[in-house]
């Protein structure tokens, strides 16, 4: 029986979301009815609202959730009603190569990016016709239907806020310094941007065991929770020459440099806050079409590394029981990220609040 929920839909019109009911079908065969307990309100979100990355439309929009799995439909065996699941924006389809080689992250058979489940239609309706959940998971929304290799089950202790999290924000910030740039003890660390995002960097450089970690931005409440989660260092990018201050820390710039607001501008200044032979890691999004303009030569000469990271290379059924796991032995406070808790009605201040930077991580709590 399809039921209706409250969701926050995207018109794609550059007007604010909509709290709006939407209809959710019953889940088709391979596919997971979810209750969502909460909804992280990510930059990727906004990147969205703020049209820089085209979507078809209407769209429920979140990306970063977990629930309880309502009702299952035909051969679904991963998971159960009544399991706790958080759920994975990039749903792995586990035949390409990709995901045979264990990189789910760069899963080709996924339509996750087209917002759609894999038989090429949504489980979301309102009276003009189809609904797209965001990223195949729309997570802003009471209820969710997503196929089951987007469902992970992870264990009941974990409190729905937190669990949300760690299907995005958490997965991707903490995956970029042990997924991909697989940072050893001891190493020095930058981190350009402390959102959400670039705090999980912040928290998986410390679980690293990575020193120097520098904390950069613009905002002092920012650095202020880097300090909280571990950076030794930070640096005002609004005040402060920022390669200068690295260098000076490192004495001749760091190992590793994380950009995590995905704007050209930064981008571009990380070959200058890196050592000869460091890597400089890619983890905010920029605007589709984006062009960086690097000192190529400087790069080749001074053997500096550039690498993107998507999903922090995350492996969801691998690596969201991982983090649950950390977090549960209280290896990542994950709770301390979460400044604001709120309603599905209260979404656009928090999306005002995030172009502010005046917060660190809102997230969505339904009853
Ligand atoms: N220098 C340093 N920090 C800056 C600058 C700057 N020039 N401009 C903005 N910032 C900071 C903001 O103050 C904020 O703390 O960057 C941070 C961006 O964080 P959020 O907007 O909260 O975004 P977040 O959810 O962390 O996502 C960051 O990662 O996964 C991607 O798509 C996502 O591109 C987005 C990025
Ligand atoms: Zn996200």
């Amino acid at each position: 029986m399809p039921r209706t929920a409250m969701a926050a839909v995207h018109d794609g019109d550059g007007s604010e979301l909509k709290v709006r009911e939407v209809t959710v079908d019953d889940p088709g065969p391979g596919e997971v009815l979810v209750r969502l307990g909460a909804s992280g309100v990510c930059g990727s979100d906004r990147h969205v609202i703020d049209g820089e990355w085209t979507l078809p439309t209407p769209t429920v929009l979140g990306h970063e959730g977990a629930g309880v799995v309502e009702a299952v439909g035909a051969g679904v065996t991963d998971v159960a009603p009544g399991d706790n699941v958080i759920l994975s924006w990039c749903y792995p389809c586990r035949r390409c190569r990709a995901c045979a080689a264990g990189k789910a992250w760069a899963c080709t058979g996924t339509r996750s990016g087209e917002c759609l489940l894999p038989d090429g239609g949504t489980r979301l309706s309102d009276e003009n016709g189809m609904v797209y959940p965001y990223l195949a998971v729309g997570t802003m929304s009471e209820y969710t239907v997503v196929p089951e290799s987007a469902a992970v089950r992870v264990p009941a202790e974990v409190p729905f806020d937190v669990a949300s999290l760690i299907g995005c924000s958490i997965a991707t910030g903490v995956g970029a310094v042990v997924n991909n740039a697989r940072v050893p003890a001891g190493a020095s660390a930058a981190v350009v941007g402390c959102g959400g995002v670039g705090l999980a960097v912040v928290m998986g450089l410390t679980l690293a065991g990575a020193y120097p970690i520098i904390a950069v931005d613009t905002a002092e409440e920012k650095l202020a929770a880097a300090r909280s989660f571990g950076a030794t260092h930070t640096v005002r990018a609004d005040k402060e020459p920022v390669a200068t201050v690295v260098g000076e820390i490192t004495g001749g710039g760091a190992d590793h440099a994380f950009e995590v607001i995905g704007r050209v501008e930064t981008i571009e200044t990380l070959p200058s806050l890196l050592a000869p032979g460091g890597v400089g890691v890619l983890v905010g999004l920029p605007p589709e079409g984006a062009r960086a303009g690097i000192d190529v030569l400087e790069l080749a000469e001074a053997g500096k590394t550039l690498v993107g990271s998507n999903y922090g290379g995350a492996v969801p059924s691998l690596d969201f029981p991982r983090l649950a796991d950390l977090y549960l032995a209280g290896r990542l406070p994950l709770d301390s990220l979460i400044s604001h808790r709120i309603r599905l009605d209260e979404v656009n201040d928090a999306f005002d609040a995030m172009r502010a930077g005046t917060r660190t991580r809102s997230v969505i709590v339904f009853e």
